[in-house]
């Protein structure tokens, strides 16, 4: 039992149910061999070699990560992620992941079929075997059954983090109160970063609510030893037309006047420094990013979130990976990654958008 009298704990049905209130929930931790479907590039010095991408811009004074071993082989691995993690924490991984984000499916009634273009025709493929059942064991006993299924791997996360790293789990209305309440249990509440508020704009407004236009990320770090990088947000237009004027260095400034006094005010370079709320467009058909699967994320909020929670060479990993969204922007940054997920057809587009990678959108053309 919890002895700290100002501890808050979220119960669900059947959590304590052969346990005292309180206990340790046991996680299983089998230790099973891998379906890694292919390491599928080449070590990132060969790119650097062949100038395959400008990631100069991220590497500070372009120079090879020392964190990145030459012989690293990023893992794209098929199954569920509960095995898949506890295997990792058997197989010495425990303490050695910088930065997960996932991005968990939410019970929508097809959360595991998925609609892509064959031929440029619409199709849709039902959910497999393997996949309708994780969607019995997810949904069967409603939220408490999902809520448990949550808890189970988040605990597994928390053991790959290392103790600078941050995880980032990408929610929606839906269940983000109890995730949250859940996240302070397990990671605990003074490891809580932020919640970050990323806004779109959608169509079909409902009649008698207001139009649900954004999603919800939690942050929260291993331990209080975190990375984290600033990011910042370009100035608008209207902001840099009130720098009006451009020295000989061409620098933006504009005169202030206090007090009868004037005062030369420099634009930063840089920009502001990012706050909690961001707007991104959600990716559709005719983004030039979308690889058409239902719910892939825009590579510029994985970009983000990569520049500020890790460093190059540094481990990212994404054990909901979907169209791989974040092994794509980890792989363009320079960063090693593990990805995983249970769906046949979401590896293969995983796959082939890595394989494709050279011929994608450079993450510096974002459509904000
Ligand atoms: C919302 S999608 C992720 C989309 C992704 N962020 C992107 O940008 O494409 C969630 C993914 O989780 C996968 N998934 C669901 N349960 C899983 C499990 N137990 N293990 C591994 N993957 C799972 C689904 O197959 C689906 O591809």
């Amino acid at each position: 039992m919890n002895e700290n009298k100002k501890y808050v704990e979220l119960i669900w049905y059947q959590k304590y149910d052969k346990l005292e209130l309180g206990e340790k929930l046991p996680i299983e931790k089998p230790n099973l061999p891998f379906q890694v479907v292919e390491t599928v590039n080449k070590p990132r010095l060969k790119d650097l070699e062949e100038g395959l991408f400008d990631v100069s811009k991220y590497y500070p004074e372009n120079e090879y990560p020392s964190n990145y071993p030459k012989d690293w082989k990023n893992l794209l691995i098929w199954g569920d992620n509960k095995l898949i993690m506890s295997s990792l924490i058997k197989q010495g991984w425990a303490g050695k992941i910088n930065l997960i984000y996932i991005d968990p499916p939410f019970f929508t009634g097809a959360d595991f079929t998925v609609r892509t273009k064959l031929d440029g025709e619409e199709i849709e493929k039902e959910p497999s075997i393997i996949e309708e059942r994780a969607y019995k064991d997810t949904w069967s006993g409603g939220i408490a059954s999902y809520l448990k299924y949550m808890y189970e791997r988040l605990v597994l996360m928390r053991d790959l983090l290392a103790e600078n790293g941050s995880i980032y789990v990408h929610l929606d209305w839906h269940v983000g109160h109890y995730v949250k309440v859940m996240m302070d249990e397990i990671f605990g509440y003074e490891n809580f970063r932020n919640e970050i508020v990323w806004c779109y704009k959608s169509s079909a407004p409902p009649k008698r609510d207001f139009q649900r236009n954004h999603d919800i990320i939690l942050r929260y770090s291993k331990s209080r030893e975190y990375i984290y990088n600033t990011q910042y947000d370009l100035y608008s237009e209207s902001t840099i037309r009130r720098f009006d004027r451009i020295d000989e260095k061409g620098r933006r400034y504009k005169i202030v006047t206090k007090r009868d006094e004037q005062f030369i005010v420099y634009m930063k370079d840089k920009g502001t420094p990012s706050d909690d709320v961001w707007y991104y467009q959600i990716i559709v058909g005719g983004s030039s990013e979308s690889v058409d699967y239902d719910t892939q994320k825009p590579e510029a909020l994985l970009k983000r979130i990569i520049l500020a929670s890790s460093n190059p060479g540094d481990i990212v990993a994404d054990f909901f990976c979907g169209s791989g969204t974040t092994l794509a922007v980890a792989e363009k940054l320079g960063r090693r990654w593990i990805g995983s997920d249970l769906s046949k057809f979401a590896i293969q587009v995983t796959r082939k958008r890595l394989l494709d990678i050279h011929n994608s959108k450079d993450l510096t053309e974002e459509e904000k």
